[in-house]
């Protein structure tokens, strides 16, 4: 069983497909954080996000096992991460190792944007998750400025409205739901009645 779960920036994505991995028994596999730690070796090499062939290298030799949770998870890395997601070069070097995890024996959930359009459009069930900008910048801010970063709400709801643009603009595989995708609006769910939600939805595909 292939689950795909796609959707824009705090929408609950990771979140519920998380939850639903461990309902199900199932890998999991943050697909963002792929393009983060790249975003975050792009940084640290001092290449600029326009040197196409230098940022697709760093994403070839991008080492899975040592990602650094710490540092994928600033503003700073997703802010990279979305330019560098725009680059066709960057997104071939990291399908393999995603449609590697998708196709292992027993099955996986995978989120990110393009999961139910590009990297398994032969997923068994896809989710779109979304929710309103404003939510979806309050959720980041509160865990941000949690962690110590210091930005205004209105910073954050520039960036998020920045990032969606980005991610839904660019030509090579743009953030949009499968045809065959079911749509999950979490502005006013809890987080408990929106893993429920996705949780019933998947165990009805199942059914079927
Ligand atoms: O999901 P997250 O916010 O961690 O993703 C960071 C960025 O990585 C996104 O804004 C997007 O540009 C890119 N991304 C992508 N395709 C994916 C996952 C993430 O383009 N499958």
């Amino acid at each position: 069983m292939i689950i795909a779960v796609d959707g824009p920036m705090a929408s609950g994505k990771g979140t519920i497909a998380k939850a639903l991995a461990a309902h199900l028994s199932l890998p999991h596999l943050d697909t963002g954080s792929l393009y983060r730690a790249t975003g975050v070796a792009v940084l640290d090499a001092g290449v600029s996000p326009e040197d196409h062939t230098a940022c697709a290298a760093l994403a070839r030799d991008l080492d899975v096992s040592a990602i650094d949770e710490a540092r994928i998870r600033t503003a700073q890395a997703g802010a990279m991460a979305s330019k560098i997601a725009a680059i066709p070069a960057v997104r071939d070097a990291l399908f393999e190792v995603q449609r590697a995890f998708a196709t292992q024996p027993g099955g996986a959930i995978l989120d990110g944007r393009d999961i139910g359009t590009v990297i398994c459009p032969d997923a068994d069930v896809k989710l779109f998750v979304t929710a309103d900008p404003e939510t979806r910048a309050r959720r980041r801010w509160a865990e941000l400025t949690a962690s110590g970063e210091t930005l205004s709400f209105d910073a954050m709801l520039e960036q998020t409205r920045e990032r969606d643009r980005r991610d839904a603009g660019r030509s090579d595989a743009p953030m949009r739901p499968a045809d065959d995708a079911i749509l999950l609006d979490t502005s006013s769910l809890s987080i408990d009645a929106a893993v429920a939600t996705a949780i019933r939805i998947v165990e009805k595909r199942q059914k079927a």
